[in-house]
């Protein structure tokens, strides 16, 4: 599963990044906002940070300007995905942006038939909110092997872009489900590396390791 992060702070992605472990970074107009920065700028920053995919959402409803905000997004760096809400304007907007080679990552994905339409407009990547699922007592984590299931049915090469997670089980399901990809607010990334077995295992063996009074190099 490729791990990108959600969100912008770019001494953070700088860091995971520089260890080999970031694979993308999306961000949409919440993060943006959190910011506090222009979001030109902001998107510029990562793309040259991280070299994988970086998804800049567009903010028009209407198709026309969607394609004109995703043209526009997309000559900031070779590797910027434009990102679409799943609405019928979106999804005129990514057939459109897709038949002029732009990668799209359609958003705010709740369905499998949402998911199936974004995969017929030619999307790169299909975002399921999975947090936002669970926050109306329904399993999140299913949509992505429902989705698995009719994307590998017909063949289609959209990739899955779990979402809207939320806790460090998230993360794991995501794995266990078959996403493709799962896109990580950075606290929540920070996080995966923590048990406290490993903490109290290193604590003894270093302990252990003094008492030999040996030294490697
Ligand atoms: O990428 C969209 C995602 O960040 C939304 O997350 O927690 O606001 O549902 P959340």
């Amino acid at each position: 599963m490729q791990l990108f992060l959600d969100g912008s702070d770019i001494e953070k992605i700088r860091k995971f990044s520089k260890l080999g472990l970031i694979d993308g970074v999306t961000t949409n107009p919440s993060i943006i906002l959190k910011s506090g920065k222009n979001m030109i700028e902001v998107i510029s920053e990562l793309a040259e940070i991280v070299s994988g995919s970086v998804s800049a959402e567009v903010s028009a409803l209407d198709s026309e300007t969607m394609i004109e905000e995703g043209i526009k997004l997309s000559e900031i760096a070779k590797n910027v995905t434009v990102k679409l809400p799943i609405t019928w304007d979106g999804l005129a907007a990514c057939n459109a942006l897709y038949k002029k080679d732009i990668s799209v990552n359609m958003t705010l994905c709740f369905s499998v038939s949402q998911a199936l339409l974004a995969a017929k407009a030619g999307a790169e990547y299909v975002s399921p909110f999975i947090g936002r699922l669970d926050d109306l007592n329904l399993k999140g984590v299913e949509l992505i092997s429902d989705i698995k299931l009719v994307y590998s049915n017909y063949k289609f090469p959209t990739k899955i872009l779990a979402a809207s997670i939320r806790t460090i089980n998230h993360v794991k399901e995501c794995a266990r489900h078959g996403s493709d990809v799962a896109t990580i607010p950075i606290d929540i990334f920070e996080r995966l590396v923590k048990h406290p077995l490993t903490d109290s295992g290193l604590s003894q063996f270093t302990a252990d390791w003094e008492k030999t009074g040996q030294s490697i190099i």
